[in-house]
């Protein structure tokens, strides 16, 4: 009898174990769903920055949420599922800054069958020529946020801590902040700016490739060209922006766990780099899917100039609804222009 109760014990108690899983990890009826949802697939990754830019895409009459199962909860995340112009998505917004983007957008295209990945939001202005609402398409992203801090004294032609192993180069070049004063010396010497350490799925397990350059997918690029005459809203109630603003491709942006709010450094990102966009999200979208070899675009509005000084910084606060807005039509749009591949199996 007591054996027969530890034995009916070890048996609950082991059923237990079964049911019970560690967090982190994907329990048994998650992945039946994601399982179930992939079948629908493959689907378009949509990935937003924060609450701010994925309500409006929410909101939007083109998104319509799946009924049957409108979302599932992973890792802190919600992925959510539904379509645009016909074309099945999966939606996810990340949180501010690199990690956790990088961590939402390799869950997205590691639990799910996508066909490609597209960011949106809003982002800082480097580039005075453009103006609050304009939504720009940089054909290239950068994460300018890994940096080898030189030592004071060292000049330019003195080789940085661990450069001959491999592990940091000179070739992308640096910020020198003594640069920048306005009294006088100071002892923070220079930044140089460092590639990514990659590993690539179709690369060798643990052996590092670099990249610091993205460029985005050249088909999505060449079906975002038609978006230029795009016709945006100028005006907020009766508050209206010098100009209509625009849809351009531009050369590059960068992205770093940074908030700029520095117009010294957002010149010098401007003439170093020709960046127009910077943001704290868009490279981590652009590193993973370079990594997992999956198709990407990004469509970024400029909220005001990173550090002010444009004529409408006041109205900043005003138009970056506009702007947040803006950068949901002109996504709404590009799904629009995406063909439509009929899956395998149709539901
Ligand atoms: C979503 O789009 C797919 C593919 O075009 C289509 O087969 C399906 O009927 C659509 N579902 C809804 C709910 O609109
Ligand atoms: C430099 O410092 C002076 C005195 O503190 C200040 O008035 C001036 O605005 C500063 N210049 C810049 C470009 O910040
Ligand atoms: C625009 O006007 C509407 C209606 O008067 C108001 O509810 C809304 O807050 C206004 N929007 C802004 C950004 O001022
Ligand atoms: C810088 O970018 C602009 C557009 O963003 C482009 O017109 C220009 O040719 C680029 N300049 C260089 C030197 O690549």
């Amino acid at each position: 009898m007591g054996c027969f109760l530890i034995g009916l014990l070890v048996i609950i108690l082991s059923i237990g174990n079964i049911i019970e899983e560690a967090n982190g990890e994907i329990s048994p009826k998650i992945l039946s769903n994601i399982k179930m949802m992939n079948k629908r697939g493959p689907y378009l990754g949509i990935v937003a920055p924060n609450n701010f830019e994925l309500n409006p895409l929410l909101a939007s009459r083109a998104y319509v949420p799946y009924p049957s199962l409108p979302f599932i909860d992973f890792a802190g995340r919600r992925f959510r599922f539904g379509n645009i112009s016909n074309q099945r998505v999966v939606i996810v917004m990340t949180g501010l800054g690199m990690v956790n983007t990088g961590v939402a957008t390799q869950l997205l295209v590691s639990l799910f069958r996508l066909k490609g990945v597209l960011h949106y939001g809003i982002a800082g202005n480097a580039d005075v020529n453009l103006d609050i609402g304009d939504v720009t398409i940089p054909k290239f992203w950068a994460h300018s946020g890994l940096w080898n801090w030189q030592r004071y004294g060292d000049g330019i032609d003195d080789e940085l801590a661990l450069e001959a192993g491999g592990d940091y180069t000179r070739d992308i070049g640096y910020l020198q902040f003594s640069k920048y004063n306005n009294q006088s010396d100071n002892l923070l010497n220079r930044v140089w700016y460092q590639p990514e350490e990659i590993f690539p799925v179709t690369g060798t397990p643990e052996v590092r490739e670099h990249v610091f350059w993205v460029p985005v997918d050249k088909s999505y690029l060449d079906l975002a060209r038609q978006l230029q005459d795009m016709r945006l809203p100028q005006c907020v109630n009766t508050t209206c922006l010098p100009r209509p603003p625009k849809v351009t491709i531009v050369d590059r942006g960068v992205s770093a766990s940074v908030f700029v709010d520095n117009a010294a450094y957002r010149t010098f990102l401007h003439s170093k780099f020709n960046a127009t966009a910077i943001d704290m999200e868009s490279a981590a979208v652009a590193l993973i899917c370079h990594q997992q070899a999956l198709p990407f675009v990004v469509i970024r509005s400029l909220s005001d100039l990173a550090g002010g000084g444009s004529d409408v910084s006041n109205e900043a606060d005003l138009f970056g609804s506009l702007a947040a807005q803006n950068s949901v039509d002109v996504l709404v749009k590009f799904v629009g222009l995406l063909p439509t591949h009929k899956s395998k199996t149709h539901s």
